[in-house]
């Protein structure tokens, strides 16, 4: 079973998404495990202040040492095993081959960033970096929500037909799905090709593969 635990001060924005459709039934059938760990917990001083503004100066403020070094410790002191991914826009970029390779079977810590940043030295205990893409977000959470989504989907049992997965887009290598028409037949005047409908699985195959998007 694979297990995240998410390290984040915005639980709550990222529960109802891990409680819903796949995410809830790859939970719900014991393939995957999600938990939380709250920095805030961790944070410094009466008011748990999790930041501070940067040596040198500059605008915003970064995340601190202290605060995520011990939330982490606390996941590792259960599970020393487990390794550490930091959503960052400086990071690898994530696709599908690095989704399938991540091990389905390992305990992965999620640190998601907040404010402006973070301090250098949290790379020392990072395993991971991964970028989703050359864009800037305010937080790690849809970062992390993302690397949790596309990887789950990939465990078998959790997409319903066991071969979805597979046969999807990107699964061979950069070849995007082919085009797919459920009912009605005519949908104001754009009708499904003929060929779908003709029951020879051999020509369709070869229609499907004709017709599969390539990545541009
Ligand atoms: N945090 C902020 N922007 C990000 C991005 N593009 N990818 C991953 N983490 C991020």
């Amino acid at each position: 079973m694979i297990k995240f635990t998410i390290i984040t001060l915005f639980q709550e924005a990222m529960e109802p998404y891990l409680n819903t459709s796949m995410m809830w039934k790859a939970r719900e059938k014991g393939l995957a495990e999600f938990e939380f760990v709250n920095l805030r917990e961790f944070g410094l001083g009466p008011h748990k202040s999790v930041d501070d503004t940067p040596y040198g100066g500059g605008d915003g403020m970064l995340l601190r040492c202290e605060p995520v070094f011990e939330a982490i410790e606390s996941v590792k002191a259960k599970d020393p095993s487990a390794k550490v991914i930091l959503p960052t826009p400086v990071g690898e970029i994530w696709n599908q081959e690095k989704a399938r390779e991540l091990d389905k079977n390992a305990h992965y810590i999620i640190l998601c960033p907040h404010y402006e940043g973070y301090d250098e030295r949290i790379l020392s205990i990072v395993d991971y970096k991964i970028s989703l893409g050359k864009y800037v977000l305010t937080g790690g959470e849809l970062p992390a929500l993302i690397i949790i989504d596309s990887v789950v989907r990939l465990i078998p049992g959790v997409l319903g037909g066991e071969t979805s997965a597979e046969v999807e887009s990107f699964s061979e290598g950069d070849n995007l799905e082919y085009p797919q028409y459920t009912k009605p037949y005519d949908f104001r005047g754009m009708t499904v090709p003929d060929i779908l409908l003709s029951g020879n699985h051999g020509e369709i195959a070869k229609w499907r593969t004709e017709h599969s998007g390539k990545v541009i």
